[in-house]
């Protein structure tokens, strides 16, 4: 079991966001602007599913996983609000979220399925959160220092999201989830994923009049495919989760540990949440 902790971030999310806040680069703002979009629809999937699949536990497992549960709720839940007013500010800056609408379209194909398929997209998704989540803990200067506010709410959300991974795939497990069957959502999330994050990218672009330059073109390839390319450096992580014997808990998380501890400054912990 996890012991998850919601923090509260002391950032001033009020105050405006420079158009391109990350390092000045187009493309790299798009892609995590893309990436905010998705998350007050992505992350209420999450908390639903993780809340439904508690409730079909048996009672001793639901003793068991009761903490982690809420820790996990509170921390999703805090994450939304935050990119809520993010995303606030990307709608004043003029540019439209499709992803959001589109995902909350597919999810109704899912109404009435049982919570196991809920759960194995959710722990895939969550895969693909923990090890973004751990390249970017890795390489921090890639955020830039245009703005140290959206920085530290990147590096928050990613240290969090590490220390989560488990909860999704767990639940899972204990309702006697398949291996193939997480194999199947995992391959449907990987394609609906990277189209959906590439496509608000694209659109992200598009509106700001800069999806036509070759800097943005000669950053975004850099960016995903070069020596520290986001798609090279996460390929093999991404990999991972086909192997039978795969648990999240395999993979690094020390990268989340340690800048949870060296910007204790930054949050308050609010303890385990009791939002579920
Ligand atoms: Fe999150
Ligand atoms: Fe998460």
């Amino acid at each position: 079991m996890t012991d998850l902790v919601v923090r509260r971030l002391l950032v001033d999310m009020q105050a405006p966001m420079p158009r391109h806040w990350c390092a000045g680069d187009a493309f790299r703002t798009a892609l995590f602007d893309a990436l905010s979009m998705s998350f007050p629809v992505g992350e209420q999937f999450f908390i639903d599913s993780v809340r439904n699949g508690f409730k079909e536990l048996p009672a001793d497992l639901q003793e068991k996983f009761r903490p982690e549960v809420q820790g996990f709720v509170g921390q999703e839940a805090t994450h939304r609000r935050l990119h809520g007013l993010y995303n606030e500010h990307l709608d004043k800056l003029g540019y439209v979220n499709a992803w959001g609408p589109r995902a909350l379209e597919r999810m109704k194909l899912l109404e009435g399925q049982h919570v196991r398929h809920w759960l194995a997209i959710t722990a895939a998704y969550e895969h693909f959160t923990a090890i973004l989540a751990d390249f970017l803990l890795h390489h921090p200067d890639l955020l830039g220092d245009k703005d140290e506010r959206l920085a530290t709410l990147w590096l928050w959300h990613a240290s969090e999201e590490s220390e989560h991974k488990c909860t999704a795939f767990d639940l899972y497990q204990a309702l006697g989830g398949s291996h193939e069957w997480r194999l199947k959502w995992m391959r449907r999330v990987t394609f609906f994923f990277l189209t959906d994050a590439l496509r608000q990218t694209f659109n992200n672009l598009r509106r700001d009049g800069t999806l036509w330059r070759w800097s943005t073109w000669k950053s975004g390839f850099s960016y995903l495919f070069g020596q520290r390319g986001l798609v090279r450096l996460t390929y093999g992580p991404w990999r991972e989760y086909f192997r039978r014997d795969f648990h999240p808990s395999q993979q690094d998380a020390s990268a989340s540990v340690r800048w949870l501890r060296e910007h204790g400054d930054q949050f308050v912990p609010v303890g385990q949440a009791v939002a579920a």
